[in-house]
């Protein structure tokens, strides 16, 4: 029998709302379409993401900085309920009566989420990471789907990934979108990249904008907790918890590399070339700017 497609197979497990496409099973049209008219308090802050741009990253230092018992280690509760997704509501929060100030996680485009976001009412992070580091995330992501049933190779994935086809769609769209209408929000743009360069910064940064004053110890405490070798082992943070027919973690770990610049080991310089060029088409008119490398003193 010849084996699908990854288009094919990606197919059967997504499906598209309002020109996203999000996971079957996990969410639903009306889930969506109620999150318009989620109620907003002026203290709500949402963590807003593409997939794979550092996400559970920004969950813990959230956690971290908004609950001292997280920070001492007298509570052990999972991120995915300190800082649930409001489209993935997998545990059935009733986010009503959760008290202030709330933390919310999504990856939905600017135009689906809540309305009175609109009136900068509440606070959004939005973390954004170079696409092509986050096209070698992703594709690894997908090899640790159990319900993908179809061997992805890498060049099909580039050209999956540049259509915006994976799940949340086009990285493109959601980094323009969110960018471009920022005025419409209040919003903090927080890079991966800066993360990975200069946490207790960005650290900082975050604290200042939620409005949460810690000490230096109190800060000591988020950045070793949110260090890459820290969170692999950590089972609040690590998303082990998710189940084994949502990911296969014998296969390998949603924390996986954790650096910049891991795309120099898998694209090609032809590959490269090409993806240079989509996105100049796409974003050069942009002034946002990426560090696609750690050697680089700039970004561009
Ligand atoms: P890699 O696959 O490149 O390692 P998301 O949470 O949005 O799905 O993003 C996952 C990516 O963030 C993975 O990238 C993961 O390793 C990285 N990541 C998670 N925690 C991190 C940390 N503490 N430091 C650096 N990278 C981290």
């Amino acid at each position: 029998m010849e084996e699908d497609t990854f288009e094919k197979a990606l197919d059967a497990i997504s499906f598209k709302h309002k020109g996203i496409y999000f996971e079957v099973g996990l969410t639903s049209p009306e889930i969506i379409d109620a999150i318009e008219h989620m109620e907003i308090r002026d203290s709500d802050v949402f963590l807003v993401t593409y997939p794979k741009s550092g996400t559970i990253w920004t969950q813990q230092i959230l956690s971290l900085i908004f609950n001292e018992g997280h920070r001492n280690g007298t509570e052990q509760i999972e991120n995915i309920n300190r800082v649930p997704w409001i489209e993935y509501n997998i545990n059935n929060i009733n986010f009503k009566s959760r008290p202030s100030p709330r933390l919310f996680t999504t990856h939905l485009p600017y135009y689906l989420m809540p309305r009175d976001l609109r009136f900068r009412t509440g606070k959004i992070i939005y973390v954004c990471r170079n696409p092509k580091d986050v096209m070698v995330s992703f594709y690894h992501f997908y090899l640790l789907k159990p319900n993908i049933k179809c061997t992805i190779h890498w060049e099909t994935f580039i050209d999956v990934y540049i259509s915006g086809k994976v799940e949340s769609s086009s990285w493109f769209d959601h980094v323009r979108g969110w960018y471009t209408h920022k005025e419409d929000f209040n919003i903090l743009f927080v890079t991966y990249e800066e993360m990975i360069k200069d946490l207790r910064s960005a650290v900082k940064k975050i604290c200042k904008f939620v409005g949460i004053n810690l000490d230096e110890k109190a800060i000591d405490t988020v950045v070793e907790k949110a260090t890459f070798t820290n969170m692999k082992h950590d089972p609040v943070a690590n998303y082990k918890f998710i189940p084994s027919d949502l990911l296969d973690h014998s296969k390998g770990d949603f924390l996986r590399k954790g650096t910049v610049g891991d795309w120099k080991n898998h694209m090609t310089v032809a590959q490269n070339e090409m993806f240079d060029k989509v996105y100049k088409e796409k974003m050069g008119d942009l002034p946002i700017k990426f560090l696609w490398d750690l050697n680089e003193e700039n970004a561009s």
